[in-house]
């Protein structure tokens, strides 16, 4: 391979390197990356055409069905403590890694399911994010689009359990993330306009995902975005207008209403209307084990969860989303791709990881039995 590159000069070596890693870049911005002029880097160009390492400028269709998620991707780091802990001073503990972000989970259940699947994000310029990227590459998503930062590091959650298993204390350097300005909204432009389904989390900065709604008039996508957490929920606008699809649980939703109610079913059903008054067409409000409040096109339904036998949590609501996408891209309206997306929550209650080992569409289908006996809810 490095002997093929000899008659390369160093810029043009430069060139290649960035189009073998992203096909879709743009003239512009590989000047940009490299710092040349556009008229340079096309210059470049006709040499590797000319010297056969470029075979020729392809237009790559969209497929029909992509989706882009856009949002958090983070580094997971569990330290269960073996003795009671003790502060101010050091605890042996034994530690597991994981990867975690509302956007990264849901990315990668998506890919599992099988559709295609670009992820966008930011990630530093770290090992921590090449092995993030890498892992998600290896599962068939395309990361093209994930910025890579070298003033911060790769996004990390940490949390101190007791030996039973209960957080002591979490910490969390998200500061990554604030650099995920709205500018990279138009820079990924091209890809949001040729998707069907493109899905935000809360991660990102009110200013983006305010240019990401903005934005959604202009494309022929669906926009659905999930809360993530009560704190980073208030960061969407109080009109809530072009979003098609929100996801939140019901404190967020809550919090996001400025609304008080008791932790019942028929209350996630009154904030799913209420954020639909809000101006988002539909609303998914959950409520764990209770269940879930659709408020679709044609009004609200309810739906009990599925009995589980639950080993950890984590992980739950991303599934649940990506599940729902899934179907709908699938051509399932709301209420049939929310129940679906509901039982792969469930689903992913029962594994110990934030995203399930054996999940594919077989999988998800060898379980459509556990939503009982709705005719009208099998897969075909
Ligand atoms: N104990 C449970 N039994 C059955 N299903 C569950 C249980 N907990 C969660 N689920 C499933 O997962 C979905 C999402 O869970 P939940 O309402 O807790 O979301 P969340 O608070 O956003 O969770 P997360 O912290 O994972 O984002 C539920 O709608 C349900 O389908
Ligand atoms: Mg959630």
């Amino acid at each position: 391979m490095e002997d093929a590159q000899l008659d390369l000069a160093p810029q043009e070596a430069a060139v290649l390197d960035i189009i073998k890693a992203n096909p879709f870049a743009g003239q512009q911005e590989i000047a940009t990356q490299l710092g040349l002029a556009r008229s340079t880097v096309a210059a470049h160009i006709v040499q590797l055409m000319q010297k056969g390492h470029i075979l020729g400028r392809g237009y790559v269709m969209p497929s029909e069905t992509r989706a882009v998620v856009i949002g958090g991707a983070v580094l997971d780091r569990k330290y269960k403590a073996r003795q009671k802990v003790v502060l101010e001073t050091s605890n042996p503990v034994e530690s597991s890694r994981s990867m975690g972000g509302v956007a990264r989970n849901v990315a990668e259940n998506l890919a599992l399911l099988g559709t295609p699947t670009t992820f966008v994000s930011i990630v530093g310029d770290d090992e921590g994010g090449r092995s993030l990227l890498r892992y998600m590459r290896e599962r068939g998503i395309d990361v093209s689009q994930v910025a890579v930062s070298d003033e911060r590091p790769t996004a990390e959650y940490a949390a101190i359990l007791d030996p039973e298993g209960e957080l002591v204390i979490g910490i969390a350097d998200m500061g990554i993330f604030d650099l995920f300005a709205a500018h990279h909204i138009e820079r990924i432009w091209p890809h949001l306009a040729s998707a069907s389904v493109v899905f935000a989390d809360c991660n990102l900065p009110a200013e983006t995902l305010s240019a990401l709604i903005a934005k959604r008039r202009d494309g022929r996508f669906r926009l659905a975005i999930d809360a993530v957490s009560t704190p980073k929920a208030v960061r969407l606008p109080e009109d809530l207008t072009g979003i098609d699809l929100i996801f939140m649980n019901l404190d967020e939703a809550n919090a996001v209403l400025r609304r008080e109610g008791p932790d019942l079913i028929m209350d996630a059903g009154e904030a799913a209307l209420a954020l639909q008054a809000a101006g988002v067409r539909e609303a998914v409000v959950t409520i764990g084990a209770r269940g879930i409040a659709v408020a679709g096109l044609a009004g609200l339904k309810h739906f009990p969860a599925v009995k589980a036998s639950p080993v950890d949590m984590t992980g739950a609501g991303d599934a649940m989303i990506a599940g729902t996408l899934h179907r709908l891209i699938a051509g399932d309206d709301l209420y049939r791709a929310a129940r679906t997306g509901a039982l792969l929550g469930t689903l992913t209650t029962e594994s110990s990881a934030s995203v399930h080992h054996e999940l594919s569409a077989r999988f998800l289908e060898a379980n459509m039995h556990r939503l009982g006996s709705d005719p009208a809810l099998s897969i075909a």
